[in-house]
């Protein structure tokens, strides 16, 4: 999508498919609007058709001379603005556009829009409005023979009728950039995690990959890896892209996501219904490479080296089973209890491999458990470290992006659980806690590193769309880590 700050023109000089036009319920009430426009929104809202409250749209005929033969209508209630607000206007503004199989939006802007919000801030007014649109014009991709020509809204024009000043557009365009980066990673994270199983193998992942740090000139590197795919005929793929910053490569952070490009179980085979959502089950592979294409974009002065385990995790008279025991990259016996607990297993192997290139702090984001949405439903992400201080940082990042997070508790009676009478640790621990044993497990090869573990089985693919988010992939959490490392980055 392409997104563009003006000033200076009246909107009946830009053409577009769409004007869209953010309206109060006061304006409704007691006019205030501009000229020609009184009359027919006053109508609206005297009919009920349309009241102006925050988020409702509705789609209005033009006839007057525009450059638009229809507008949009966003309602934004009467109080003051929250950049959450703003987003989720501009998701409901992009939908009511996709509806109308718009192409190109002409956003009239007010030119006192910064008194509307809490923050007062272009930068981040600019940055929520674009963000909104990417997130709430994204679409499926489909394999019917049949493909509709309308690939959703591909331009935006801010537009604010008065000339700005430079510094007001310098902050207009700096937010809009953010706001595609943000947004077309996130949609990037979706698209991958939308795929099948068959059309996304873990060697098609790692060609996915390696196209995002080539189009950035990314250093990166494919390994095979070992236990968990060796039921699968489609072999095992570590792959690793950092991005250097700063001009030393150190202070490096983490960014570990699990890529399992199905989860059948394995030998603990899983049960037929709801399998096919399983094909998310490489959502926290998909989410970090997402922050890398944004970074990409962005440019951040931070270091990161991202890792992906990826595998398929299937039953064959090759895969491993119940009772075995392994050894793990770091060297630690591990004693298989359950094949179904296989994210841990290749997340441990990531988290050492980050370690040797370098990695001082580590996120690793996963589909790891059915037990967080026990607890947490598909509302939030949940959460477990070892460091009170990164996790407090990483909340406030998520505030801003708007990604619900739930810390769980990690007591070391949680660690106990995972004792093995044959090895050094054991991959499963039974129902109860199982979404922190899982992290604690994973956190174990973090080997004393400040770590977060976030666990997305609940938030990475939806069945109903909610908020900024459709119904299927979300690409969760790649807005809050970007958020966090421009944060680290200042
Ligand atoms: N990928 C699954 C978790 C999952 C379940 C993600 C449903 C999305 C939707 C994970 O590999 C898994 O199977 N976990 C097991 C662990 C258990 C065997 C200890 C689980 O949660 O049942
Ligand atoms: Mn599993
Ligand atoms: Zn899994």
């Amino acid at each position: 999508m392409d997104i563009e700050f003006n000033s200076g023109s009246t909107i009946n000089e830009i053409q577009g498919d769409a004007l869209i036009l953010i309206i109060s319920e006061s304006e409704l009430e007691h006019g205030g609007l501009s000229e020609g426009w009184n009359d027919r929104i006053s109508l609206l809202g005297k009919t009920g058709l349309f009241s102006g409250k925050l988020n409702q749209t509705y789609v209005l005929p033009l006839d007057n001379p525009s450059g638009c033969p229809v507008a949009i209508l966003v309602g934004k209630g009467d109080q003051l603005l929250t950049t959450e607000d703003l987003r989720q206007m501009a998701v409901q503004t992009a939908r009511a556009a996709l509806r109308l199989k718009a192409i190109k939006l002409v956003f009239k802007v007010s030119e006192n829009i910064q008194e509307l919000t809490v923050g007062k801030d272009i930068l981040s007014i600019a940055y929520a409005l674009s963000e909104g649109l990417l997130l709430g014009s994204y679409r499926r991709p489909t394999y019917k023979q049949e493909q509709s020509q309308y690939n959703g809204p591909n331009s935006v024009i801010f537009t604010i009728e008065k000339k700005s000043a430079d510094a007001v557009e310098r902050d207009w365009n700096l937010g809009i950039q953010r706001g595609l980066a943000f947004g077309e990673a996130t949609n990037l994270a979706r698209n991958l995690t939308n795929m099948p199983g068959n059309l996304l193998t873990p060697s098609d992942l790692a060609v996915a990959a390696i196209e995002v740090a080539e189009r950035y000139r990314f250093p990166s590197e494919v390994l095979d890896e070992r236990a968990v795919g060796k039921g699968s005929v489609n072999p095992p793929r570590m792959i690793v892209i950092r991005y250097q910053g700063t001009g030393h490569w150190d202070n490096v952070v983490g960014l570990v996501g699990k890529g399992i490009t199905f989860d059948t179980g394995g030998i603990s085979l899983k049960r037929a219904p709801g399998m096919e959502e399983l094909i998310s089950d490489m959502g926290g592979a998909a989410a970090v490479l997402g922050v890398m294409e944004a970074l990409g974009r962005l440019r951040p002065r931070i270091n990161v080296v991202m890792v992906i385990p990826s595998a398929e995790n299937m039953p064959s008279a090759n895969a491993f089973k119940p009772g075995d025991i392994i050894t793990s990259m770091s060297g630690r016996t591990i004693e298989v209890l359950n094949t179904d607990a296989e994210g841990r297993l290749v997340l441990g192997d990531a988290l050492t491999y980050a370690r040797e290139w370098g990695a001082k702090r580590i996120i690793d984001v996963a589909t790891l458990t059915g037990a967080v949405l026990s607890t947490l439903g598909d509302i939030a992400t949940g959460a477990v470290t070892n460091n009170e201080e990164f996790m407090e940082r990483f909340l406030a990042a998520s505030n801003v992006s708007g990604e619900k997070i739930w810390q769980l508790p990690a007591y070391p009676e949680f660690r106990e659980m995972l004792k093995s009478e044959v090895a050094d640790i054991r991959n499963a621990a039974g129902r109860f806690g199982g979404a922190t044993t899982a992290g604690l497990f994973v956190g174990e090869f973090a080997e004393g590193l400040p770590w977060i573990h976030l666990d997305i089985a609940g938030t990475a693919f939806l069945s109903k769309e909610r908020g900024v988010n459709p119904r299927g992939a979300t690409g969760v959490m790649v807005r809050s880590m970007v958020q966090w490392l421009l944060s680290e980055s200042e």
